[in-house]
């Protein structure tokens, strides 16, 4: 009997081409799946990403409450059309600290993985007290509550130790000063050394201009962060992993 006879009999029997794709497709998914549990870690680690700040984990959080990502992307994928707009594509270790990650699966605006940077603070207040002040034809409503509404750090250790819980490494020193960095952030005059020291490269300003802290602060402060922490004039992809 020849091959192509001896397949004849599995596709004329039903139970037995059942059994026999059943087969085929779990030694497929466990060859693909098994490897991933001895991995120390699927992600590779890029210099310069660190956990967020405790008032830029707050703007985060403004950033979720308000469905920003409803209508923004926080994901450039390695197409040339993408990386020519938005700047390098995304790598997997820049949102190793999102816990929801934010990647977006809806573009009504513009990518927003790299805006940090890319507009003043300035620019952004206008840009959320009204979108057609600066972008005519934007259909992105406005958000004029965020620089009225203070907010304090009251519950700020228990959002950074929610985020350790699901794996984010805040040290016992980062909760202990998280209320202290979170108010000294938006204080050019405050003494920022220790902020400095545990998240490296975080800005330090009044982003909104006014002299409370509001909502617009900590969301500013978020934007202006994305994007920036991986330094892609020295970063270079280890294609060994
Ligand atoms: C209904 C859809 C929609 C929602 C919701 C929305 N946006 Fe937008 N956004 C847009 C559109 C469209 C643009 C492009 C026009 C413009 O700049 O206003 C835009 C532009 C932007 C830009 C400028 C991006 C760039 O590269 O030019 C930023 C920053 C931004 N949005 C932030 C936000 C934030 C923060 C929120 C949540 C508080 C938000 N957006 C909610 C639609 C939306």
């Amino acid at each position: 009997m020849s091959l192509l006879k001896k397949h004849a009999i599995i596709e004329k029997n039903a139970t037995l081409l059942l059994v026999l794709s059943f087969l085929a497709v779990t030694v497929g998914g466990i060859v693909e799946i098994a490897p991933l549990f001895y991995l120390e870690n699927t992600i590779e680690k890029v210099k310069g990403v660190r956990p967020y700040s405790p008032l830029e984990l707050t703007g985060r959080n403004i950033y979720i409450r308000e469905g920003c990502y409803v209508c923004h992307s926080q994901m450039i994928r390695p197409m040339r059309d993408e990386v020519e707009r938005y700047g390098h594509y995304s790598l997997a270790a820049e949102s190793m600290y999102d816990h929801p990650f934010q990647w977006g699966s809806k573009r009504t605006g513009p990518d927003l993985a790299r805006v940090g940077g890319r507009y003043s603070d300035e620019w952004h207040v206008d840009h959320m007290r009204k979108p057609q002040d600066l972008v005519p034809e934007s259909i992105m409503p406005p958000y004029p509550w965020l620089e009225e509404t203070r907010i304090s750090p009251d519950h700020i250790e228990d959002l950074l130790k929610t985020n350790r819980m699901v794996g984010v490494p805040y040290t016992d020193e980062m909760i202990e000063q998280a209320k202290a960095d979170f108010t000294v952030q938006v204080d050019p005059f405050g003494d920022f050394d220790g902020l400095l020291e545990r998240y490296p490269g975080a800005q330090v300003r009044n982003f909104d201009g006014q002299p409370e802290i509001t909502e617009l602060d900590a969301l500013i402060a978020y934007l202006q962060v994305l994007g920036t922490m991986v330094d892609f004039s020295t970063f270079e992809p280890d294609a060994s992993r």
